[in-house]
């Protein structure tokens, strides 16, 4: 627990105390059974336990004396953590619909109050699930379609890439305006230039959000923040970030509706804004420009930061272990060759990179606490009784390094996912996406994402990286709500 911190919080424990207070009174519920966790005390919950910087490490800390399934108090706010594939599972599959609410990110949840695909519950969530789901499919997620948009994309990454010639670059913005690009055709109706100022300003905003969700005091702001969104401080920036991106979002709506045509939806907004209209003399729609603005944004934000970050940690990976960079060059040379870019059907035919892309995958852990989830009603699970309510973490990062599915889970092993015969095998314990009903809505475009712009760039390109393999460092450079790749440069020696 940081000095610093730890001031702040007593200094705030007057104000608290309030805050405290209202929050029994809401939660109170007679027959709840909660598991057991350590005693809180008053005010800063189980503050003392849990270390802000590596919140992850602390909860698998609190995982060795209590079981799988505990209660802490983060602050004032209660939270049941589920740890290791078996009780996130039964919890998220076995009990789908009991565990399928939104719990509280109160870091974002000034910016979005409930609203927007991600952070929505009951019939809202629903019924903007179940839109954008088939809004994505008409637009070709997991078909054709995409493919074809994903390959032009990554034909025009491979050209900014040859542009570095050998000298070397700091990856981020070349993976991120690439990946962003193919969900923007999908949300905004067209790809941006790689010049075009709004757009970086844009990645700016996004990267630096993923950043600022991650730091130590959005921690902190998640289990006070009763009391501090009324005081300065650097948790304001998130929320400053996140209001711009929305005026973006907002913008980019207004456009659509003015050169509308019912007829031919070009994008996502074009589909949300005619699904309004069809619902206009219904007051109670979901379909509204607040919740059009919020899903947009949800979806460009989830859809651009996850996968960029999963690809650079994923070259990272590969630079810490030339072996296994070399074989995904030998199997690549094997089944595409040099003459024609990959496609995702080749990936059936290519089990060790598709192992490979696991393991990076299982080791980035992209959001290790998972999203917050909240039970829907009073649930009964392994004999506790959770109110209504009740905020729950399935902690992926306790599922993705469970050592009874994963053995040695902290070493990169792609073989790990290859059987006797270099057959790809699969893991049940491979949860990156979350599971039940919450399970991330991206997924089949973020693995056709992943497995075309690693083939695309590795068929063309080796990777040097600037220190020697056995001095990189590919632990995260922040670890909070998300896993923030370390900063580095690599080259690319075209092959
Ligand atoms: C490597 C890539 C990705 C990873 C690892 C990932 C992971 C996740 C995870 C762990 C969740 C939380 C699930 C839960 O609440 O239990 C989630 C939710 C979500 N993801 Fe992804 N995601 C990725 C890419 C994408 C992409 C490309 C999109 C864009 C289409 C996307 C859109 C969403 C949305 C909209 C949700 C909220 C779903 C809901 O609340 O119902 N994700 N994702
Ligand atoms: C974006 O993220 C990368 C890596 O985390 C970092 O090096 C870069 O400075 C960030 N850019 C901005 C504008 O924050
Ligand atoms: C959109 O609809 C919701 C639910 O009906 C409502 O609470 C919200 O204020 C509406 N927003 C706008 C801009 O009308």
């Amino acid at each position: 627990m940081e000095p610093a911190a730890l001031l702040l919080a007593a200094c705030l424990c007057c104000l608290l105390l309030a805050a405290a207070q209202r929050h029994r009174l809401r939660h109170r519920h007679p027959q709840g059974r909660l598991p057991p966790g350590p005693a809180p005390l008053p005010l800063l919950g189980n503050l003392l336990q849990l270390s802000t910087r590596r919140p992850l490490q602390a909860l698998m800390q609190l995982r060795e004396k209590y079981g799988p399934v505990f209660t802490v108090h983060l602050g004032p706010r209660r939270v049941v953590v589920l740890c290791g594939h078996e009780a996130v599972r039964e919890a998220l599959v076995d009990h789908a619909e009991e565990f399928s609410g939104r719990g509280a990110l109160a870091i974002i949840d000034r910016n979005f109050n409930g609203f927007g695909v991600a952070l929505a519950n009951g019939e809202r969530w629903k019924q903007l699930r179940r839109f954008s789901l088939t809004v994505l499919r008409n637009f070709g997620m997991g078909k054709r379609s995409i493919e074809a948009r994903i390959r032009e994309e990554a034909q025009f990454l491979l050209q900014a890439l040859r542009d570095t010639r050998e000298q070397p670059f700091d990856p981020t913005y070349f993976l991120s305006r690439t990946v962003s690009n193919v969900i923007s055709a999908v949300v905004f109706g067209s790809r941006f230039d790689y010049a075009d100022g709004t757009f970086l300003e844009l990645l700016r905003l996004v990267n630096q959000s993923f950043v600022e969700l991650s730091t130590p005091w959005a921690q902190l702001y998640d289990m006070f923040s009763g009391v501090l969104r009324y005081l300065p401080g650097r948790h304001n920036r998130l929320y400053r970030l996140i209001e711009e991106l929305k005026g973006f979002v907002a913008a980019r709506v207004a456009a659509n509706r003015a050169s509308l045509d019912p007829a031919a939806p070009r994008d996502f907004i074009d589909c949300f804004l005619i699904q309004g209209d069809k619902e206009s003399q219904n007051p109670a729609s979901e379909f509204n420009s607040t919740n059009l603005v919020l899903t947009a944004l949800n979806l460009f934000f989830a859809g651009t930061e996850t996968v960029s970050s999963t690809l650079r940690f994923g070259f990272l990976f590969l630079m810490k272990h030339p072996q296994v960079e070399e074989k995904v060059h030998e199997e690549i040379e094997r089944v595409i060759g040099r003459h024609r870019a990959p496609a995702s059907e080749d990936r059936v035919n290519m089990p060790y990179t598709e192992a490979v892309i696991h393991e990076i995958q299982r080791l980035t852990d992209i959001v290790p606490l998972g999203m917050p989830h909240a039970v829907t009603r009073d649930t009964l699970f392994r004999g506790y009784l959770l109110p209504k309510g009740t905020d729950v973490f399935p902690v992926l990062g306790s599922v993705l390094r469970d050592p009874a599915y994963f053995s040695r889970p902290e070493e990169f092993d792609p073989g790990r996912f290859l059987d006797a015969d270099g057959r790809f095998k699969r893991n049940d314990a491979f949860v990156p996406f979350s599971l039940g009903k919450r399970i991330c809505l991206g997924e089949a475009l973020a693995r056709m994402e992943l497995f075309l712009y690693f083939t695309t760039v590795l068929q063309s390109f080796s990777l040097r990286p600037r220190v020697p393999p056995a001095q990189l460092d590919v632990s995260p450079r922040l670890s909070g709500f998300g896993n923030v790749p370390p900063r580095y440069e690599l080259s690319l020696v075209p092959r």
